[in-house]
Protein backbone atom coordinates (compact mmCIF):
# COMPACT_ATOMS: atom_id res chain seq x y z
CA UNK A 1 0.00 0.00 0.00
CA UNK A 2 3.10 2.27 0.43
CA UNK A 3 6.23 2.09 -1.55
CA UNK A 4 9.54 4.14 -1.46
CA UNK A 5 11.79 3.18 -4.10
CA UNK A 6 15.09 4.17 -3.97
CA UNK A 7 14.77 7.47 -1.89
CA UNK A 8 17.26 9.55 -0.61
CA UNK A 9 18.03 12.47 0.73
CA UNK A 10 20.94 15.10 1.53
CA UNK A 11 20.47 18.38 3.63
CA UNK A 12 22.87 21.33 2.72
CA UNK A 13 23.94 19.56 -0.27
CA UNK A 14 27.65 20.63 -1.31
CA UNK A 15 28.02 23.06 1.78
CA UNK A 16 30.02 22.23 5.14
CA UNK A 17 26.85 21.38 6.87
CA UNK A 18 25.88 18.75 3.98
CA UNK A 19 24.39 15.74 5.87
CA UNK A 20 23.55 12.63 4.57
CA UNK A 21 19.65 11.31 6.21
CA UNK A 22 18.49 8.81 3.56
CA UNK A 23 20.12 6.54 1.51
CA UNK A 24 18.18 4.71 -1.48
CA UNK A 25 15.66 3.49 0.91
CA UNK A 26 13.48 0.54 -0.28
CA UNK A 27 10.45 -0.29 1.51
CA UNK A 28 7.18 -1.78 0.37
CA UNK A 29 4.58 -1.53 2.91
CA UNK A 30 1.70 -3.85 3.20
CA UNK A 31 -1.93 -3.01 3.51
CA UNK A 32 -3.11 -3.71 7.69
CA UNK A 33 1.08 -3.98 8.22
CA UNK A 34 1.67 -1.67 11.96
CA UNK A 35 5.76 -1.62 11.53
CA UNK A 36 7.32 -0.60 14.60
CA UNK A 37 10.83 1.73 13.59
CA UNK A 38 13.80 1.60 16.13
CA UNK A 39 17.76 3.29 15.46
CA UNK A 40 19.93 5.46 16.57
CA UNK A 41 19.92 9.20 16.84
CA UNK A 42 20.12 10.48 13.44
CA UNK A 43 19.37 7.54 11.78
CA UNK A 44 17.07 9.13 9.64
CA UNK A 45 14.01 7.63 11.08
CA UNK A 46 12.17 11.00 11.43
CA UNK A 47 13.08 12.39 8.34
CA UNK A 48 11.94 8.75 6.83
CA UNK A 49 8.67 10.33 7.65
CA UNK A 50 8.94 13.62 6.77
CA UNK A 51 9.41 12.26 2.87
CA UNK A 52 6.69 10.29 3.38
CA UNK A 53 4.12 13.10 4.97
CA UNK A 54 5.70 15.57 2.52
CA UNK A 55 7.04 18.15 4.75
CA UNK A 56 10.12 17.52 2.67
CA UNK A 57 10.71 16.22 -1.13
CA UNK A 58 13.25 14.00 -1.38
CA UNK A 59 16.06 14.48 -3.55
CA UNK A 60 15.43 11.13 -5.52
CA UNK A 61 13.50 8.25 -5.80
CA UNK A 62 9.73 7.81 -5.53
CA UNK A 63 6.97 7.06 -3.13
CA UNK A 64 3.78 5.47 -4.16
CA UNK A 65 0.92 5.46 -1.74
CA UNK A 66 -1.93 3.35 -3.08
CA UNK A 67 -0.78 2.88 -6.62
CA UNK A 68 -0.16 6.25 -6.78
CA UNK A 69 2.91 8.17 -7.14
CA UNK A 70 2.58 11.37 -4.65
CA UNK A 71 6.56 11.87 -5.01
CA UNK A 72 5.89 15.37 -5.59
CA UNK A 73 2.21 16.22 -4.33
CA UNK A 74 2.65 18.79 -1.12
CA UNK A 75 1.94 17.72 2.35
CA UNK A 76 -1.24 19.50 2.79
CA UNK A 77 -2.77 16.96 0.08
CA UNK A 78 -1.05 14.04 1.78
CA UNK A 79 -2.58 14.83 4.80
CA UNK A 80 -5.94 13.93 3.66
CA UNK A 81 -4.78 10.33 4.03
CA UNK A 82 -1.40 10.46 6.71
CA UNK A 83 -2.30 10.93 10.24
CA UNK A 84 0.36 11.91 12.38
CA UNK A 85 1.59 12.36 15.49
CA UNK A 86 4.80 13.65 17.00
CA UNK A 87 6.67 13.42 20.36
CA UNK A 88 5.52 16.75 21.63
CA UNK A 89 1.86 16.52 22.94
CA UNK A 90 1.18 19.99 22.27
CA UNK A 91 1.42 19.93 18.38
CA UNK A 92 -1.95 18.50 16.80
CA UNK A 93 -4.43 19.84 18.55
CA UNK A 94 -5.08 23.71 19.14
CA UNK A 95 -5.19 24.87 22.95
CA UNK A 96 -7.58 27.54 22.72
CA UNK A 97 -10.63 25.40 21.51
CA UNK A 98 -12.55 22.92 23.01
CA UNK A 99 -12.42 19.07 23.12
CA UNK A 100 -15.73 18.61 21.21
CA UNK A 101 -14.27 21.62 18.38
CA UNK A 102 -11.08 20.28 17.80
CA UNK A 103 -13.05 16.73 17.51
CA UNK A 104 -15.16 18.64 14.90
CA UNK A 105 -12.20 20.07 13.04
CA UNK A 106 -11.15 16.98 12.74
CA UNK A 107 -13.85 14.75 11.84
CA UNK A 108 -14.42 18.09 8.98
CA UNK A 109 -17.27 18.83 10.09
CA UNK A 110 -16.95 22.15 11.65
CA UNK A 111 -14.75 25.04 12.40
CA UNK A 112 -14.64 28.40 14.53
CA UNK A 113 -18.21 28.71 15.65
CA UNK A 114 -20.07 26.65 13.33
CA UNK A 115 -22.37 24.17 14.85
CA UNK A 116 -21.74 20.86 16.41
CA UNK A 117 -24.60 18.01 15.62
CA UNK A 118 -26.00 16.53 18.40
CA UNK A 119 -25.06 13.04 16.49
CA UNK A 120 -21.41 14.46 16.00
CA UNK A 121 -21.59 15.24 20.06
CA UNK A 122 -22.69 11.59 21.05
CA UNK A 123 -20.28 10.14 18.75
CA UNK A 124 -17.06 12.16 20.06
CA UNK A 125 -18.58 11.46 23.62
CA UNK A 126 -18.41 7.82 22.73
CA UNK A 127 -15.07 7.89 21.25
CA UNK A 128 -13.78 9.62 24.09
CA UNK A 129 -15.10 7.14 26.57
CA UNK A 130 -13.15 4.40 24.77
CA UNK A 131 -10.02 6.57 26.08
CA UNK A 132 -10.78 6.13 29.55
CA UNK A 133 -9.50 9.09 30.48
CA UNK A 134 -12.71 11.28 31.72
CA UNK A 135 -12.31 13.08 28.65
CA UNK A 136 -15.82 12.47 27.84
CA UNK A 137 -17.55 14.60 30.67
CA UNK A 138 -15.30 17.61 29.61
CA UNK A 139 -16.16 18.04 26.11
CA UNK A 140 -16.84 21.89 26.52
CA UNK A 141 -13.31 22.70 27.78
CA UNK A 142 -10.46 23.92 26.05
CA UNK A 143 -7.46 21.32 25.00
CA UNK A 144 -4.97 23.55 26.62
CA UNK A 145 -5.86 22.34 30.00
CA UNK A 146 -5.36 18.42 29.38
CA UNK A 147 -2.66 16.96 30.84
CA UNK A 148 0.29 15.88 28.19
CA UNK A 149 -0.85 11.77 27.93
CA UNK A 150 -4.48 12.73 27.87
CA UNK A 151 -3.49 15.83 24.79
CA UNK A 152 -1.84 13.04 23.12
CA UNK A 153 -4.85 10.55 23.20
CA UNK A 154 -6.76 13.03 21.78
CA UNK A 155 -4.71 13.99 18.86
CA UNK A 156 -4.75 10.39 18.26
CA UNK A 157 -8.19 10.28 17.98
CA UNK A 158 -8.48 13.55 15.74
CA UNK A 159 -5.52 11.45 13.68
CA UNK A 160 -8.09 8.55 13.41
CA UNK A 161 -11.37 10.24 13.32
CA UNK A 162 -11.49 9.70 9.27
CA UNK A 163 -9.63 6.60 9.35
CA UNK A 164 -6.32 7.78 7.57
CA UNK A 165 -4.39 5.40 4.78
CA UNK A 166 -1.52 4.95 6.93
CA UNK A 167 -1.31 6.53 10.40
CA UNK A 168 2.55 7.59 11.50
CA UNK A 169 3.86 8.11 15.23
CA UNK A 170 6.97 9.45 15.46
CA UNK A 171 7.63 8.65 19.16
CA UNK A 172 4.35 9.78 20.34
CA UNK A 173 4.69 8.75 23.99
CA UNK A 174 8.58 9.54 24.65
CA UNK A 175 7.69 12.84 26.37
CA UNK A 176 5.00 11.24 28.78
CA UNK A 177 5.95 9.32 32.27
CA UNK A 178 5.86 5.88 31.57
CA UNK A 179 2.60 5.24 33.20
CA UNK A 180 1.10 7.81 31.05
CA UNK A 181 3.01 6.19 27.84
CA UNK A 182 1.68 2.69 28.91
CA UNK A 183 -1.96 3.85 28.56
CA UNK A 184 -1.46 5.83 25.63
CA UNK A 185 0.14 3.07 24.01
CA UNK A 186 -2.39 0.50 24.82
CA UNK A 187 -4.86 3.40 23.00
CA UNK A 188 -2.85 3.20 20.03
CA UNK A 189 -2.96 -0.48 19.64
CA UNK A 190 -6.77 -0.35 20.21
CA UNK A 191 -7.70 2.42 17.86
CA UNK A 192 -4.96 0.76 15.04
CA UNK A 193 -6.41 -2.74 15.28
CA UNK A 194 -10.36 -1.39 15.92
CA UNK A 195 -9.82 0.73 12.19
CA UNK A 196 -7.86 -1.73 10.57
CA UNK A 197 -5.00 0.82 10.01
CA UNK A 198 -2.24 0.55 8.50
CA UNK A 199 0.80 2.15 10.64
CA UNK A 200 4.22 2.65 11.21
CA UNK A 201 5.54 3.76 14.86
CA UNK A 202 9.01 5.11 15.68
CA UNK A 203 10.04 4.13 19.56
CA UNK A 204 13.07 4.24 21.64
CA UNK A 205 11.56 1.63 23.56
CA UNK A 206 12.67 -1.97 22.23
CA UNK A 207 10.80 -3.85 24.27
CA UNK A 208 7.66 -1.94 22.88
CA UNK A 209 8.90 -2.40 19.20
CA UNK A 210 8.84 -6.10 19.67
CA UNK A 211 5.76 -6.16 21.65
CA UNK A 212 3.90 -4.29 19.32
CA UNK A 213 2.83 -4.46 15.91
CA UNK A 214 3.94 -7.09 13.33
CA UNK A 215 7.01 -6.17 11.55
CA UNK A 216 10.13 -4.15 12.85
CA UNK A 217 12.50 -2.16 10.99
CA UNK A 218 16.00 -0.82 12.26
CA UNK A 219 18.19 2.15 10.64
CA UNK A 220 20.75 3.48 10.99
CA UNK A 221 23.22 5.94 9.26
CA UNK A 222 20.25 6.91 6.71
CA UNK A 223 19.97 3.18 5.64
CA UNK A 224 17.27 0.25 6.74
CA UNK A 225 19.93 -2.13 7.83
CA UNK A 226 17.25 -4.90 9.44
CA UNK A 227 13.71 -5.29 8.99
CA UNK A 228 11.88 -8.94 10.47
CA UNK A 229 8.57 -9.93 10.77
CA UNK A 230 6.58 -13.23 11.37
CA UNK A 231 8.23 -16.12 13.31
CA UNK A 232 12.35 -14.33 13.13
CA UNK A 233 10.49 -11.39 14.88
CA UNK A 234 8.74 -13.41 17.71
CA UNK A 235 11.66 -15.18 18.59
CA UNK A 236 13.51 -11.90 18.73
CA UNK A 237 14.53 -10.63 21.42
CA UNK A 238 15.76 -7.39 23.72
CA UNK A 239 19.39 -8.69 23.01
CA UNK A 240 19.10 -9.65 19.92
CA UNK A 241 17.99 -6.51 18.64
CA UNK A 242 21.27 -4.78 20.03
CA UNK A 243 23.20 -7.89 19.06
CA UNK A 244 21.77 -7.70 15.46
CA UNK A 245 22.68 -3.82 15.27
CA UNK A 246 26.55 -4.03 16.63
CA UNK A 247 27.11 -6.87 14.12
CA UNK A 248 25.12 -4.74 10.83
CA UNK A 249 26.30 -1.02 11.73
CA UNK A 250 29.71 -1.81 13.03
CA UNK A 251 29.07 -0.32 16.48
CA UNK A 252 26.54 -0.16 19.54
CA UNK A 253 23.32 1.45 19.18
CA UNK A 254 23.17 4.90 20.34
CA UNK A 255 20.31 6.42 21.33
CA UNK A 256 20.28 9.03 24.00
CA UNK A 257 15.98 8.44 24.48
CA UNK A 258 16.60 4.58 24.46
CA UNK A 259 19.14 4.27 26.60
CA UNK A 260 17.89 6.68 29.27
CA UNK A 261 13.87 4.27 28.67
CA UNK A 262 16.35 1.04 29.58
N1 LIG B 1 15.92 20.12 8.43
C1 LIG B 1 17.14 19.58 8.55
N2 LIG B 1 18.23 20.27 8.15
C2 LIG B 1 19.46 19.75 8.23
N3 LIG B 1 19.72 18.51 8.69
C3 LIG B 1 18.67 17.77 9.11
C4 LIG B 1 17.33 18.27 9.05
N4 LIG B 1 16.51 17.32 9.53
C5 LIG B 1 17.30 16.27 9.87
N5 LIG B 1 18.60 16.54 9.61
C6 LIG B 1 19.74 15.63 9.83
O1 LIG B 1 19.45 14.40 9.18
C7 LIG B 1 19.88 13.31 9.99
C8 LIG B 1 18.67 12.43 10.29
O2 LIG B 1 17.83 13.12 11.21
P1 LIG B 1 16.47 12.51 11.77
O3 LIG B 1 15.80 13.59 12.52
O4 LIG B 1 15.73 11.87 10.66
O5 LIG B 1 17.01 11.38 12.77
P2 LIG B 1 16.20 10.43 13.75
O6 LIG B 1 16.55 9.02 13.37
O7 LIG B 1 14.77 10.78 13.78
O8 LIG B 1 16.91 10.74 15.15
P3 LIG B 1 16.34 10.87 16.64
O9 LIG B 1 16.33 9.48 17.23
O10 LIG B 1 17.35 11.74 17.33
O11 LIG B 1 14.98 11.49 16.57
C9 LIG B 1 20.50 13.90 11.22
O12 LIG B 1 21.89 13.96 11.04
C10 LIG B 1 19.92 15.30 11.30
O13 LIG B 1 20.81 16.18 11.91
MG1 LIG C 1 13.48 11.56 15.20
Amino acid sequence: MLQLIGVNKVFNAGTVNEKVALTDINLDVKPGDFITIIGSNGAGKSTLFNMISGYFYSDSGNIILDGKDITLLPEHIRAKSIGRLFQDPMLGSAPGMTIEENLALAAGHGGWFSHISKKDKSLFREKLALLDMGLEDRMKQPVGLLSGGQRQALTLLMATMNPPKLLLLDEHTAALDPATADKVMEITKNVVEEENLTCMMITHNMGAALEFGNRTIMMDSGKIILDIEGETREKCTVDDLLNEFKQRAGESLDNDRMLLSK
